[in-house]
Parts: structure tokens; sequence; C-alpha cells
């Protein structure tokens, strides 16, 4: 983290995550179903910003964030899902992102890009695609705050977990320790629920980005936060 980190950002929480996302939220009601969730015990929320060019989606952008930075002190996990992430790193940093991750594929210059993200202030986070290998990220271990395994093709939320993509929350881990560093925290993003987060657990993921199973699922917000955790904390 560098010293010189915006003095607005807000401490990423560490340990047992639950983060979720506000893609399959109701953008009718946003701020209350934030609320929602922080009053349920929502560690941080990530923020799914999506193209159309990089994903076959689009989603929501600057604006989003700089209304929700204006509402909550949470942690703020913006995720670019993006082509030329390094075009807009600035911008969202000064809309109030605490966390910027990039993806690995999207990247063209992945140590730059981390590296402004980091002199502005904010926590840097990389994430890699199912079918993009950990060791795309050899050299750039000491210069994430965060690594996204994603456990769905980037794009859309309510997609199926793909389990192929688990192990490779251990070698990411092993990686770190291979070369004498600390393990930066893994975050799992994609399909996230009671069943498949304990899966994740095990291999040791310690973040959990969930949207359609706490936002939409008919318990309701605090109980399905609820379910999410309590489903995680034995493996922990
Ligand atoms: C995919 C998105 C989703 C979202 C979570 O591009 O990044 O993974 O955050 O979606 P759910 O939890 O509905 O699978």
């Amino acid at each position: 983290m560098s010293d010189a980190r915006r003095s607005s950002v807000q401490t990423m929480p560490t340990g047992l995550v639950i983060a979720p996302s506000i893609l399959a939220a109701d953008y009718a009601r946003l701020g209350a179903e934030v609320a929602e969730a922080e009053a349920a015990g929502a560690d941080w929320f990530q923020i799914d910003v999506m193209d159309g060019h990089y994903v076959p989606n689009i989603s929501i952008g600057l604006p989003v964030v700089e209304s929700l930075r204006a509402v909550t002190d949470s942690f703020l996990d913006v995720h670019l899902m993006i082509d030329n992430p390094e075009a807009f790193i600035q911008d969202f940093a000064a809309a109030g992102a605490d966390l910027i991750t990039v993806h690995q594929e999207a990247s063209r210059h992945l140590q730059g890009d981390l590296q402004q993200i980091r002199e502005l202030g904010c926590y840097a986070g990389v994430a890699l695609n199912p079918s993009t290998p950990a060791d795309t990220l050899s050299e750039v271990l000491n210069l994430v705050d965060l690594i996204v395994v994603m456990t769905v093709n980037p794009g859309f939320g309510g997609q199926k977990f793909i389990a192929e993509a688990v192990p490779k929350v251990e070698r990411l881990r092993q990686m770190a320790i291979d070369r004498g560093l600390t393990p930066p925290p893994v975050q799992v993003d994609g399909g996230i629920d009671p069943t498949t987060a304990p899966v994740a657990a095990a291999a040791g993921a310690t973040v959990f980005v969930a949207g359609s199973s706490v936002f939409r699922w008919p318990d309701g917000i605090a109980a399905n936060l609820r379910a999410l955790r309590d489903s995680i904390a034995p493996q922990i």
C-alpha cells in the first residue's frame, strides 16, 4: 500500500469478508438496499463496471460510485470489467473507490496499472477469468492487495459457479509464499452462495462476492447474508 494513499480511503477489511455485488441490487432502491446490507453485516460492496466491449453487457459507472460514496463509509471495491482500464483508473479513484480491480486480460500494462492505482491511494486488485492461468500474475504478486479468481465468465450475475476455477486460489497463494511474500487475500466472484462459498473457502479464499444470493434470493438481504456467512465461517 503506497504511503501516498488518499486520506479518505477506507481501510480494507481483513479475514472473512462478505462483499455483496450491487450488480444484483434493485437500482430504484440502491441506497436503501446498501444500507440494509450494511445493517445486516456486509463487510464491503463490489461495484461491477461493464463497458459492453470487454464483456457483453453494460452496467454502471462513475455516477453510481460517486452516489454511493456520498452515502456510505463502507469499503467500495470497483471491479473494472472494461477494455483499456488505464483510461479510467484516475476517475474511479476520484469518484471514491477504495479498491480498484483490473482484469489481467484487459490491461495492456498491468504492472503500470497496478502502480497507478496504488499511487492514487487506492488498494490494487487484479482479476483472472476462469481460463486465465495463475502464472500470468507471477511478476506482479508484490503489487497487488487482492487477487480476484473469477468463478464465472464475467459479464452477468446469476451464472453457474465454475468449480474448475477453484484450485487457482491455492496455486496463487502458494506462488506468493514461494516468493517469500505474504499471500494477498483472494476473492472469489460469481455464483457464490451457501453451497459454493465453502468450496472456495476450503481452497483459501477469504473474500466472497455475492450478488444474486444476497439481493435476489427470497429470504431477504439480512437472512441471505447470514446464511452465506454461516456457510463459510467453519472453513475460515
Ligand atoms: C460477473 C459479475 C458477477 C457478480 C456476482 O461479471 O462480477 O460475478 O459480481 O454475480 P452473482 O453473485 O449473481 O453470480
